[in-house]
């Protein structure tokens, strides 16, 4: 069916950044399929069907460095990086990065990752109890992934701070970027991979037994990867690999908080923890959208789009559409139907998803196990507006300890 007359107009605003499904929601209702995004004239799917189809069609581009180019956005250190950046490239560059990517995610090495991932969670646990109350993120949902992936890459534990601050960073060019945020961007960007280079220096002198290490060995024994190609990977993990994660456990913990029959539940039934996950995943996904380069003239969603155009596809709005969740604005962590797209789906699906969920079993098998209460201390905490990630702004709680 064609979109008949002008498509609803939206910004990625603060307004839309901190409220998506609310936003996109009385729009499914009343059966519209696609938005215009106003201040790049793009175009926004909504619906699961729409957004599902779209991640699985392979005539359609990866984003490269097409959105900021919308914005303006053409040159500097962040756009580079974003220019050789597995998520962000098609094959045959995409395939072949992917596939050296992919040695890292079997399911030997997630199950190598799962006793540092639970001692990791044991210590932040410890030091949070100490400490009574906390900001959920600093202390534990930020944290944990963010030490897993400097252990998988090899980067000294000392050194993670640094990373999370960089990533940080890079986040905030994700939506709709300011001047500040861009130059932050680039910041973080060129400071980033000045570390790399010395890391990849001193791994070339003494390899380790670590993802870096290993990708080293690739590129010594052919001609595969270059020194810009592995910085981009060490960055693509960084980000990759923690500021989703932390949202998986900071928002699902806040799902919970918000749901204390379900809380109670789980605690009764661990064995629920893995669809209790995937549900967390649904309700509140820790990507709010992705977005694609139109490659001919074809219609998606209703709506002629020409070659070249970019659209988003919005994972938040899909994973809430009524027309394939019953009762989607419920959080309901025994869901029978699953099939959220929080991982996204085909080509790019997700590499890290594997871990993503483990990551999660483990920080809500502990949290749950080593504390009696947890409850979030003063106002209600609300969501961020100034990113495409779905995140809570500060997440202060109250642990008490079992
Ligand atoms: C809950 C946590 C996570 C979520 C929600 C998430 C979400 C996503 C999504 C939606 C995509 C597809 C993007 C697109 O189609 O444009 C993606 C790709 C990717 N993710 Fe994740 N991710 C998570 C955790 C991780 C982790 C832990 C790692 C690595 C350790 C990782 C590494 C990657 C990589 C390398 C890609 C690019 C795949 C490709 O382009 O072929 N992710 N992720």
């Amino acid at each position: 069916m064609s979109a008949v007359g002008p498509l609803p107009e939206l910004s990625f605003d603060e307004t839309f950044l901190r409220a998506p499904q609310q936003t996109l929601r009385p729009l499914l209702d009343a059966g519209v399929r696609a938005a215009r995004i106003r201040e790049m004239g793009t175009t926004l799917l909504l619906g699961w069907a729409d957004v599902h189809a779209a991640l699985l069609d392979r005539e359609l581009g990866a984003m490269g460095a097409a959105y900021y180019a919308k914005q303006g956005w053409t040159r500097g250190p962040y756009i580079d990086w974003v220019n050789r950046t597995v998520v962000f490239l098609d094959p045959p560059d995409h395939d072949r990065l992917r596939g050296l990517l992919g040695r890292a995610f079997t399911p030997r090495q997630v199950a190598r990752v799962r006793p540092i991932t639970e001692r990791i969670a044991g210590e932040l646990a410890d030091a949070a109890a100490a400490r009574g109350e906390v900001d959920l993120y600093d202390a534990f949902a930020q944290r944990l992934p963010l030490q897993v992936i400097c252990e998988v890459i090899g980067i000294p534990g000392v050194d993670a701070a640094r990373m999370g601050a960089w990533t940080a960073a890079l986040s905030l060019a994700t939506a709709y970027p300011d001047p500040a945020a861009r130059a932050g961007a680039d910041a973080a960007m060129c400071e980033l991979s000045d570390y790399a280079r010395a890391l990849i220096r001193e791994r070339r002198r003494a390899p380790g037994d670590d993802l870096l290490s290993a990708l080293i060995g690739v590129e010594e024994a052919g001609d595969r990867l270059s020194s810009d190609e592995l910085v981009a990977m060490i960055a693509q993990m960084l980000y990759a690999g923690h500021e989703t994660t932390r949202n998986l456990i900071g928002n699902g913990l806040f799902s919970l908080l918000r749901h204390p029959g379900e809380l109670a539940r789980l605690r009764a039934e661990p064995a629920g923890i893995d669809a209790a996950v995937e549900e967390m995943l649904r309700y509140e996904p820790p990507i709010i959208f992705v977005s694609r380069v139109v490659r001919g003239a074809r219609e998606l969603g209703g709506v002629p789009l020409r070659d070249g155009d970019v659209i988003h596809l919005s994972i938040a709005s899909a994973n809430r559409d009524p027309a394939r969740f019953s009762e989607p604005d419920r959080f309901d962590p025994r869901r029978a139907d699953a099939g959220h797209l929080s991982f996204g789906f085909g080509g790019h699906f997700c590499l890290g998803a594997s871990v993503a969920r483990m990551e999660g079993r483990v920080a809500f098998e502990t949290l749950l196990r080593r504390f009696r209460r947890i409850e979030w201390c003063g106002a209600e905490p609300s969501w961020a507006g100034d990113t495409a990630l779905r995140t809570l702004e500060r997440f202060p709680v109250r642990l008490v300890a079992a």
